[in-house]
This record gives C-alpha cells, structure tokens and sequence, in this order.
C-alpha cells in the first residue's frame, strides 16, 4: 500500500483542493492509484443525487481510484459554516473516532497516495473537545502543509508547523501556493520557509488563470515525498 497524507492549509481558501487534485494528478502522470477523501466539510449544491460539496466533487475528479461520494465525503454540512457550529445547528456531534471509522474503511481500497484533505486550518473544532487535527492522528497520516502565500503566512505556517510536530504527526513537505499575486517579496518569504520549516518544498505553485489539475501538477515534484 502507499503514503497517505493529510493535506493542510495555513488557513482555509489558501488552495488545499487546489493543491491536492494537482498532487493527484501528479500521481496520476506516473501511474499511480490515487485516492482522495473530504470526510467533513460544510457548503453544499444541490444536483440530481443530492447535496454535493465542490471539494468533494473536484477530490473525484482527480483521484483515480473510484469511490461513492458517501466514501469520500462521509459528513457534509448545507451551511459554509464552521463544522462544529454546523453541527450543533442540527443536533449532530462530531467525533474523531467516527470520522476515523469512515476514513478507515475508505483507505483500505487499494491505492499508492492517498490524500485526506482537511477543513480550514489545522486547529479547526470538531467540537468543544476535538479538532479536525485528531483525525490525522488517529489515522498516522503524513502531513503535507500548503502555504496560502500572501502577507501573515510566515507565522501561519510556522505556527503549524509546530502543531502539527506537537501533536506528534511529521511534515512531510509543504507547497508555497500563490493565493495574492502582489505578495511584496515572495521570493524572500519562500526562502524564509524553506529555512524554517522542516519538510522539503513539493514546489511552488505561481498565480495561474487556469487551476487544472494539470496545470497545477506542471509546479509539483511529488517524487520528494
Ligand atoms: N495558484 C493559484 N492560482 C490562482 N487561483 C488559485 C490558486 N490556488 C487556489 N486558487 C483559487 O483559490 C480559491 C481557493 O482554493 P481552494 O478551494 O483550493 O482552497 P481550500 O484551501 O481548499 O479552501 P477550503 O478551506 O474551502 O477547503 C479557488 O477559487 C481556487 O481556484
Ligand atoms: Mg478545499
């Protein structure tokens, strides 16, 4: 069986979705089966078959190995909400333990990367107890750590890093992903990164018109993980 990762964000809409469908093309390029789960997340369209969430639909589109979007996207919240507030609003409780139990059933499908792509930041509620940061731990999942690069994702990044380290789980690498294109000093900041965190950088992903996954596996040396 191969890797599986959880794929962090400095913050949320910094590009773990993004980020994640280009490592899994990435994957895909090379032959590999690729695997990739949303198991909370909270904002959903309506379609034929029900309430649908766009990180969910995208994580299929890329992975290789094919999954019921129940597999993938075990617990989906209407509301673009925080998920423990989204939670209380009807009378769910979020735990680790049964989020790890979907997880795990999903990762026994056979696959050579496997990606559990969060919510938000690291230290996202699950409820007054968890976060979202217990279900890498339960599951010993590597973590891959994307940087939203704009001005304050230094100490973003940092900080969890050393969460992540705390929490006993190991960076594996982290991607610099261009979110403010007029990020003053960039290069000096990716530098200062590549410094202080302690994980190779899997690339550095620009500014791009067009998000594909493709596109965004062109930045990408997954051959570091
Ligand atoms: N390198 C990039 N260039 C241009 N646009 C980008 C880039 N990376 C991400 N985006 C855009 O930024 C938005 C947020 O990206 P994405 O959905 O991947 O973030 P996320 O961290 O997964 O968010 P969430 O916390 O909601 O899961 C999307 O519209 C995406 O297309
Ligand atoms: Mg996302």
């Amino acid at each position: 069986m191969g890797k599986k990762f959880f794929i962090a964000g400095t913050d949320t809409e910094i590009g773990k979705t993004t980020i994640a469908c280009g490592l899994l093309e990435a994957g895909n390029q090379r032959g590999w089966r690729t695997l990739a789960l949303k198991p909370v997340a909270a904002g959903a369209e309506p379609s034929e078959d029900g309430p649908r969430n766009d990180d969910a639909v995208a994580l299929m589109q890329s992975a290789s190995v094919k999954l019921s979007y129940e597999q993938v996207n075990p617990v989906l919240f209407e509301p673009p909400i925080a998920p423990h507030i989204a939670a209380q609003q009807v009378g769910k409780r979020l735990t680790v333990s049964q989020l790890a139990g979907y997880c795990r059933g999903s990762l026994m499908t056979p696959s050579d990367l496997a990606l559990v792509e969060g919510a938000g930041g690291w230290r996202v509620p699950l409820s007054g107890r968890e976060t979202l940061a217990g279900l890498a731990v339960e599951l010993q999942l590597l973590v891959i750590l994307v940087v939203g690069m704009k001005l304050g994702c230094l100490n973003h990044a940092l900080l969890t890093a050393e969460a992540i380290r705390r929490d006993g789980l190991q960076l594996a690498g982290w991607v610099a992903n261009t979110v403010d294109s007029n990020m003053s000093c960039f290069e000096e900041n990716v530098e200062t990164l590549r410094q202080l965190l302690p994980a190779p950088c899997l690339g550095v992903v620009p500014s791009l018109s067009d998000c594909s996954p493709d596109k965004v596996a062109a930045h990408l040396q997954i051959d570091l993980l």
